[in-house]
């Protein structure tokens, strides 16, 4: 599994909850993060690369793309091809929540600039929904706040409120937090946007879509030979990913390594 930094240890919280049989190598490139201001073909090619990692250093057995920007970046049908891997994103799971957590079908979505601007979620809703109302908003700068561990300040509220304003005006009755570091904000999201909103985390219905896979494809593991591993690796600061990263997913992530790029 992979993301840019912190915010795909969301989808490892409910991945180790949901499934406690299998065994996790998680990358957070969080010396590239962030992604969503970056070129969608560059956030493609940085993919490509953990991907491949992942397969021939850890002989992974499925990859999960726990990063909205890469997801909509990376055609993920192609990447499982290269790799001769199932690999699960977090957009159509998203979605799916979303729609069924609406009840007016005025829906939003937010994400990083280049999730947004990709068109992918906007493709997605009207595939499954074409009648949805969706209103979408790029929230540049929410990443930098939980990269920093920085997630209930005045500062990040202010931001919030500036930024999620159109999907206030719009009246949404669902949001999807279409960014996996966007989870860690919920409390200051849920302040701005007031609590009859959903707010709706593809997280957990993403742990159910690899759940749905490894079933499918006879990859599930049983739990003989010992419990699940859980390896955490970091392209940035590796103590801070250590420190942080145990904060905000808990007691699994005992320790961090380096990733060789
Ligand atoms: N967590 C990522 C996502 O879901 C990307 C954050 C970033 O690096 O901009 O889009």
């Amino acid at each position: 599994m992979f993301d840019s930094g912190f915010g795909g240890l969301t989808v490892a919280r409910a991945l180790i909850d949901l499934l406690p049989h299998e065994s996790l190598v998680y990358v957070g490139d969080t010396g590239r993060y962030p992604y969503g201001p970056r070129d969608l073909e560059e956030v493609a090619g940085f993919a490509r690369q953990i991907a491949r990692h992942l397969v021939e250093e850890y002989d992974a057995k499925m990859l999960v793309v726990a990063c909205n920007t890469a997801a909509a970046a990376a055609p993920l049908p192609e990447l499982a091809a290269e790799l001769g891997r199932p690999v699960v994103g977090v957009i159509e799971p998203g979605v799916r929540s979303l729609l069924k957590a609406t009840e007016t079908g005025r829906v939003g979505v937010i994400g990083t600039v280049g999730t947004i601007g990709s068109g992918a979620y906007q493709a997605a809703v009207a595939g499954i929904d074409p009648a949805a109302e969706l209103t979408c908003a790029a929230c540049p700068g929410f990443v930098e706040f939980v990269e920093r561990g920085e997630t209930e300040s005045e500062q990040v509220r202010i931001l919030a409120q500036r930024l999620l304003a159109p999907l206030h005006d719009a009246k949404v009755d669902a949001l999807l937090l279409g960014c996996t570091h966007y989870p860690f904000l919920a409390h200051t999201i849920r302040t701005v946007m007031g609590r009859e909103v959903v707010l709706v985390s593809s997280a957990d219905e993403t742990a159910f879509e690899i759940r749905e896979a490894l079933r499918g494809s006879d990859l599930a593991g049983d739990g003989a030979g010992g419990g699940p591993s859980y390896r955490f690796l970091s392209s940035g600061d590796v103590a801070w990913f250590e420190e942080l990263g145990r904060r905000l997913l808990g007691p699994e992530l005992l320790q961090a390594q380096a990733c060789p790029w």
